[in-house]
């Protein structure tokens, strides 16, 4: 079978760390590894209007950000799509049709549109467009016949709800023509859920504790200064805690046992500092100072990328342009595939005319 990989991101605002660890740093290493027939990523600005509808703008603006995000982190557009999602009117058309396979209850289950609709306050008016957009990013994931999604652990149920559809159409209408797809996240733990700089569960926009990608070093330097640690370790010699302690929680997913040999030597690794900071004597400056360079060991190169890209947008555009023409005529032609097990491809059907004409015939004989 062959192996194509999609995943997506909403454009809402500049990436951070919490993206990196959860799947964009797995999807360069897929890409590298080159162990694919296709991997497209999907920059999905109609379903960020599902809950920004009143605010293109700011999807508007952020396309580019994503885009930028993305090559600076070292995809690249020569091994993967990137495409824009409102380009692709076959998505619309595919969902329109997934709709007659999924029940209101159904969505009403699914614990992702749940969360998000407390989250968004949206109990007593809910839009409809927001509320079926499970649907529609299972037409994400089908259009292009993908298989292979790594994505955040969050998204598990919308990958639960597209293997419901395909598993629909394939009885009522025709197997074969969809594939099935498999979530793959993060196996570790950190990476799956990376807190914010104040501690808290999630790095989030609207919380204002994310450390972006596109940061300056002085900003990672002021954000990392002041995270949250330990709040009972108070002076040096106090034992500390490091479970529930972000900044060792960053350790955990971002340090190496060479960046100790480099800027720390007198620790081996991760578990002799983890170690003495819970011992006691040694102070929460220290280690952050550590994490500032270990940060930067994967920011500044995405840094310097960033810098270079922004000088040529037109050029960043028409890469979007070109995954987007590509990601279209894959599109098409699953979309004919489609239409046709449902036996709506009435002008391509010479059977079907034939046979009412013949039909119409003998009835007015
Ligand atoms: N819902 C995803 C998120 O919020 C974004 C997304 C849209 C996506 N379509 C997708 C992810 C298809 C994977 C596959 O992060």
């Amino acid at each position: 079978m062959s192996k194509v990989i999609l995943t997506g991101d909403r454009p809402t605002g500049r990436l951070h760390l919490g993206h990196y660890v959860g799947s964009l740093r797995r999807r360069v290493e897929l890409q590298n590894e080159g162990d694919f027939d296709e991997m497209y990523i999907m920059v999905a600005d109609a379903q960020a209007l599902t809950d920004n509808f009143d605010n293109p703008e700011k999807v508007r603006q952020n396309i580019i950000e994503v885009a930028l995000d993305y090559l600076s982190c070292g995809i690249d557009p020569s091994k993967v799509h990137i495409f824009i999602q409102s380009q692709i009117p076959e998505l619309c058309e595919l969902s329109f049709y997934y709709m007659n396979l999924v029940t209101v209850s159904r969505l009403q289950r699914n614990p992702t549109v749940k969360t998000e609709l407390k989250m968004r306050n949206f109990e007593n008016s809910i839009p409809v467009g927001f509320f079926t957009y499970p649907i529609s990013q299972a037409a994400d994931i089908t259009l292009f016949k993908s298989n292979i999604i790594p994505v955040g652990e969050d998204q598990l149920p919308m990958i639960e709800q597209a293997r419901e559809i395909v598993r629909s159409f394939g009885n009522i209408y025709s197997e074969g023509v969809l594939v099935e797809p498999k979530a793959v996240i993060p196996q570790n733990d950190v990476c799956r859920r990376l807190p914010g700089t104040d501690g808290k569960a999630k790095m989030s926009k609207s919380l204002g504790n994310c450390i972006y990608l596109s940061d300056s070093a002085k900003d990672v330097k002021t954000k990392v200064m002041s995270m949250y640690t330990d709040p009972n370790h108070l002076k040096i010699e106090d034992p500390g805690q490091v479970e529930g302690n972000a900044v060792f929680t960053y350790l955990d997913a971002f340090a190496e046992d060479a960046h100790f040999e480099k800027y720390l030597p007198e620790y081996k690794n991760l578990d002799e500092l983890k170690a003495h900071y819970t011992r006691g004597g040694l102070g929460d400056v220290k280690v952050k100072k550590f994490l500032i360079k270990v940060l930067e060991e994967t920011l500044a190169p995405i840094r310097e990328r960033r810098a270079e890209l922004e000088k040529d947008i037109p050029g960043v555009y028409k890469i979007l342009e070109e995954g987007t023409l590509y990601a279209r005529n894959v599109a098409k032609q699953t979309m004919a595939e489609v239409k046709n097990a449902m036996q709506i491809n009435y002008f391509e059907d010479e059977e079907l005319i034939k046979e009412q004409a013949k039909r119409f015939a003998n009835k007015n004989a």
